[in-house]
């Protein structure tokens, strides 16, 4: 495996394996799995999937400063480099690129890559600016590593619909490929940021999994229900939790991300629906969700 820390070397490694590649076997497919580091069994599935279809795997280990507002955790979020390395080299990763923040933007970027609508709600909402650092980076990455495939969690589902989006719209020749979400066994999906939480905190935490289970179950089980019924179910739900604090618990439609009135009937929905949370405990806020078929009964990766 090998790890490189520059642009122009990640680019020379790249066309260098690809090189070798060509000569024994033919054209290589190249796989990139974008993260910030701190890497667990989510980030390992994507690379996975990755190694599943391509020749090729690199992954870009880069806490993007452009995508942490002002008052985020830009400063304290968890790095762990020798982790990180162990993990990749493990999964069978060809090459690791972690760059600077100097390398990435070595004045401060005046080109950034927005997506219009699809940015407006969710985490969009709270996180002025986020995406426009998402789409931003992940341009640079693409054009960077060229991948024919980039791999992202349905984790982060919102990120998927923004990337698809940006990948359509200006012609980008990359197969974006959304991964199911990774779970801890009592349900907490993995990430980065689960290290913040105190052990209570990480113990209320469960209420994000189980409010959207319980949202599941009653969507199998009454066909008649409204997207207000869904939203009363998981603002109760969650209120069981005395520290959790909502951001949003919203009900849209996936991936337009199109808010459905509270009167709306889910069974007269057509395309697939999600269910989506963001909750603070404490400092730390969380995020999950679930996305659904039309038929409301059968819980789904994102396919689309
Ligand atoms: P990061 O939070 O490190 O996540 C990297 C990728 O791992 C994302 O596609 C995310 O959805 C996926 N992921 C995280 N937790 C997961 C889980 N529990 N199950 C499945 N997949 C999971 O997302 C980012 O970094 C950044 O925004 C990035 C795309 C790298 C741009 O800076």
């Amino acid at each position: 495996m090998k790890v490189v820390r520059s642009v122009a070397e990640v680019r020379q490694e790249v066309k260098q394996l690809r090189q070798q590649h060509m000569q024994t076997k033919g054209d290589a497919t190249v796989g990139l799995v974008p993260t910030m580091g701190f890497l667990h069994e989510g980030h390992a599935s994507l690379m996975r999937r990755a190694k599943q279809t391509n020749d090729i795997v690199v992954i870009s280990i880069f806490v993007n400063p452009i995508q942490f507002g002002p008052n985020e955790d830009f400063e304290r979020y968890p790095r762990d480099e020798q982790r990180d390395l162990e993990l990749a080299e493990r999964e069978g990763v060809d090459i690791v690129f972690m760059p600077t923040v100097a390398d990435m933007y070595p004045s401060p970027t005046k080109t950034h890559v927005t997506v219009a609508e699809l940015t407006d709600t969710l985490c969009g909402a709270s996180r002025p600016g986020h995406f426009d650092g998402v789409s931003t980076v992940v341009t640079k990455l693409f054009n960077i590593v060229k991948p024919d495939a980039a791999f992202f969690g349905a984790k982060d589902a919102q990120q998927v619909a923004v990337i698809r989006q940006m990948v359509q719209d200006l012609n980008m020749d990359i197969e974006i490929v959304a991964c199911p979400i990774v779970r801890e066994a009592d349900g907490l999906a993995l990430s980065s940021r689960n290290v913040y939480l105190s052990a209570e905190e990480r113990k209320q935490a469960l209420v994000l999994s189980r409010s959207l289970e319980l949202v599941k179950q009653q969507m199998i089980e009454q066909p008649a229900w409204t997207a207000g019924d869904v939203r009363d179910m998981l603002r109760r739900e969650i209120a069981t939790s005395p520290i959790a604090e909502i951001e949003y618990a919203e009900i849209m439609t996936f991936p337009q991300l199109e808010t459905l009135e509270d009167q709306a009937l889910l069974a007269d929905v057509s395309s697939e629906i999600i269910v989506a949370l963001a909750v603070k405990f404490g400092r730390t806020r969380l995020i999950d969700n679930m996305i659904l078929e039309p038929a409301l009964s059968r819980q789904t990766a994102v396919t689309v």
